[in-house]
């Protein structure tokens, strides 16, 4: 029977009850976040719960996760399981009203939900060995505030069942200039001519906290061209490489974009050390 931790203690998962009042239920009204945790040590988690304290503070939820606290629930959560990879998922809603009215309500008390679940171990870094993604790639649909890490995510699961109906992976999004945003559920990198390649952050894309350790990681390494930049259409089909990244997948190798096979269809060189270079760095920022 797993434990999840509810509103300040840890309960059976079957006792976790929720009003069906709760604005997460009836808006959405909340911000969320996945933390990943390899051997019992999470990745980022400084960098999670600042990006959940931003988003958290412009929808105007008053609840400000504190790390010291936050690692000790994460470390009584992941316990329980054998698994050396874990996943935590952190939910703060507005919280419970007495009506179903639009506005932020005065005076209630933020709902605060988190579980954990066993994710896929880390990848080994072996182009022969990796997990290869296809995708395809539709029109962004989605709302204006994506670096919002909201639990409203009907934009991005109607996007990433477009991908499930096309028996695919994931789905690459272009606005409707046809520039790229990011996946239902992922930030992309762009390789071409050994220069890696990922969409600047604004209003259109989530600041993932992957995205942000590999750029990091890239750095520290050293040697690698990265550029943050506007990425067309164009340039994802002729890519020599692309990649997916989440905190659940770490650096996902895509291997086929629409119809196009990218290089000898099987994660790329670039990949490989790029995703040596992450996991040297990742418990260290
Ligand atoms: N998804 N963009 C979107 C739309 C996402 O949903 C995610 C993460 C990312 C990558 O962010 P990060 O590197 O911080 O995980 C980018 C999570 C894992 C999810 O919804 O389950």
């Amino acid at each position: 029977m797993t434990t999840v931790f509810l509103n300040g203690e840890f309960v059976a998962a079957q006792d976790a009850k929720i009003s069906p009042m709760d604005r997460g239920f009836l808006f959405g009204d909340g911000i969320y976040e996945v933390i990943p945790c390899f051997n019992g040590k999470p990745v980022g988690l400084a960098l999670h719960l600042e990006r959940m304290n931003n988003g958290l503070q412009e929808i105007g939820i008053k609840y400000e996760a504190q790390e010291s606290q936050w690692r000790n629930h994460i470390m009584q959560l992941i316990a329980q399981f054998k698994s050396d990879a874990v996943g935590v998922y952190i939910h703060v809603s507005r919280g419970t009203d007495s009506k179903r009215f639009h506005a932020y309500p005065d005076n209630v008390t933020p709902t605060v939900f988190s579980y954990a679940f066993e994710i896929a171990p880390s990848q080994a870094v072996d182009r022969n060995k990796a997990k290869e993604y296809s995708v395809i790639t539709a029109e962004d649909l989605r709302w204006q505030r994506c670096h919002i890490k909201s639990t409203s995510l009907l934009g991005n699961v109607m996007h990433f069942q477009q991908g499930q109906d096309a028996k695919k992976d994931e789905v690459i999004l272009y606005n409707d200039k046809g520039i790229i945003t990011e996946a239902s559920a992922c930030n992309v990198f762009v390789i071409k001519d050994n220069v890696i390649m990922t969409p600047k952050l604004d209003n259109h894309i989530l600041p993932g906290i992957t995205r942000k350790i590999l750029l990091e990681s890239l750095k520290r390494t050293g040697g690698f061209t990265v550029s943050e930049q506007d990425i067309t259409l164009e340039e994802l089909k002729q890519a020599d490489e692309v990649w997916i990244t989440s905190s659940s997948k770490e650096l996902g190798a895509v291997v086929k974009v629409d119809d196009r096979v990218l290089g000898d269809g099987k994660a790329g060189p670039m990949w490989e050390a790029a995703q040596t270079a992450y996991n040297t760095h990742k418990f260290v920022l």
